[in-house]
């Protein structure tokens, strides 16, 4: 953990994540949602946001896509540089929930080798698994960003689902289905949630 790190470093931290939080009213944690692309993690990360934010909680989103244009930008979508996307945005996670900020994760996160090496760097107390489950064909109909045609002309390759494998987890803390409203999957994970953040 980094107050260690500081430690190893012949430094002690004179503000410790504990005081930060209690200053936020807030416990901090990972949330990281999984799931196809298109299946609503980017939707529900901003409406989860803004629900948190109403409630007067500190959150802060990070999703693939806006990601991949700036600290992760060049990475492709091979599993190694999947890995080093998940790798380094971990460790973002980090940096927030030192600062006693709650982040919103929203990456495909496709293998359950990613989001366990996610779960290790941030640490199995700080970290929420919530796969949003949307089947492929739902997905693909969807398509918002017409990348699933793409895929399937061969234009785009290795894409997830379609030439590059998807798997779901036994494990995730929670499943939401997306074939329920915007707002009751924004309900059903605030209830869930809720007792996890605020402060005791
Ligand atoms: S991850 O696999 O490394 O976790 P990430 O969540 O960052 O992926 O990015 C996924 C987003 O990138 C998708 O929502 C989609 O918009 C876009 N994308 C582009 N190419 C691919 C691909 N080959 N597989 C999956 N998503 C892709």
């Amino acid at each position: 953990m980094s107050e260690k790190k500081y430690i190893s470093f012949g430094l002690e931290k004179l503000v410790n994540r504990r005081e930060k939080e209690i200053a936020l009213n807030q416990h901090a944690i990972a949330i990281w949602f999984y799931g196809l692309s298109g299946s609503g993690k980017s939707t529900l990360a901003v409406r989860l946001e803004k629900a948190l934010y109403d409630k007067n909680f500190k959150v802060q989103i990070l999703d693939g896509d806006i990601v991949r244009e700036g600290i992760n930008k060049g990475l492709s979508f091979s599993d190694e540089d999947r890995m080093e996307n998940i790798r380094r945005v971990s460790e973002v996670n980090r940096l927030f929930i030192d600062c006693g900020i709650i982040t919103i994760n929203s990456f495909v996160s496709p293998t359950i080798q990613m989001r366990q090496a996610a779960k290790e760097i941030i640490g199995e107390d700080n970290f929420i698994e919530i796969f949003i489950n949307s089947p492929i064909e739902v997905c693909e109909a969807r398509d918002p960003k017409g990348l699933y045609k793409l895929a399937r002309l061969g234009i785009i390759k290795s894409f997830t689902g379609i030439d590059d494998p998807f798997e779901v987890s036994e494990s995730s803390d929670l499943v939401v289905d997306t074939t329920f409203s915007i707002d009751d999957s924004v309900n059903q994970i605030l209830t869930f949630l809720l007792p996890k953040i605020e402060l005791k």
